[in-house]
């Protein structure tokens, strides 16, 4: 008997935003744009510097202007049009990422599973505001109006807890095929997504696309190339024989 995919669960990481011309975090020496990842990527580091941490990520809001979603982020926004019109299963793409490629690309079942570099949260009254321009720490939060040193990037640090995980969770379970683009699976949880595909009962068949594969045992089909070529090539291999 013949297993038909039906349900598809995409992580994406660095990696695919790479050919738009996004930094990804790793593979410039430890060092994320000039700066210790700690140092800008932790409560800690925030609360000993706000206005570095707001400083760098306005940096990174505003070069969002600069760049465009790449053949991968395009391709898969297709496969997701595709995928539903075809009532193939159920389809959710889950970036680690906190540009905005994506969705500007056209994906629309989307977890931003890290936060969004568009947006910023008010540690007071928990308002998670749209934040296209810069910020400082003396911006008042508008919802609360409380004065500053309130508002922070909405973005997940290192010890904090992602978003959406129950969504992720469940589309993982039920997953048939799975697809990392782009990720050094180093940062849980993400990097135990595929292992949950694996145990979830389903034959679900796991695919890896990054140019440096990470070299564990758990994927079944390994796309040895950069995303923008990559994605076309897991599209082929998912089409019926
Ligand atoms: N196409 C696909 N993959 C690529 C490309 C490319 N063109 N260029 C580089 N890569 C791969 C690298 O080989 C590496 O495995 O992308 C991966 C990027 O890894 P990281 O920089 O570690 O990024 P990521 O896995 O997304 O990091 C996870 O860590 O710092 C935190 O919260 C941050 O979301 C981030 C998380």
């Amino acid at each position: 008997m013949t297993h038909t995919p039906q349900n598809l669960v995409i992580l994406t990481g660095a990696g695919i935003s790479a050919e738009s011309g996004i930094s990804t975090f790793r593979d410039a020496g430890g060092l994320w744009e000039g700066h210790h990842i700690e140092d800008v990527a932790s409560p800690r580091g925030f609360a000993r510097d706000p206005a570095l941490v707001h400083h760098f990520y306005n940096l990174r809001r505003a070069q969002l202007a600069c760049v465009a979603p790449n053949a991968a982020h395009l391709a898969l926004a297709a496969l997701e049009r595709a995928w539903r019109a075809a009532r193939r299963g159920q389809f959710l793409l889950i970036t680690q990422n906190v540009d905005d490629l994506h969705e500007r690309a056209g994906s629309q079942r989307l977890v931003h599973m890290h936060g969004e570099l568009r947006k910023l949260r008010c540690t007071a009254c928990d308002t998670i505001l749209d934040w296209p321009g810069p910020a400082t720490p003396q911006t008042p939060c508008p919802a609360c109006a409380r004065p500053g040193g309130t508002l922070r990037p909405d973005i997940v640090w290192f010890g904090e807890v992602p978003y959406q995980m129950e969504t992720c969770l469940r589309a993982l379970l039920a997953a048939d095929i799975f697809c990392a683009i782009g990720t050094s699976g180093l940062v849980y949880p993400a990097a135990g997504f595929a292992q949950t595909a694996l145990e979830n009962g389903r034959a679900c068949r796991l695919f890896e696309i990054n140019p440096k594969p990470t070299g564990t045992d758990l994927f079944d089909d390994v796309i040895a190339e950069p995303a923008s070529t990559g994605v076309a090539e897991f599209v082929r291999r998912l089409q019926p024989a």
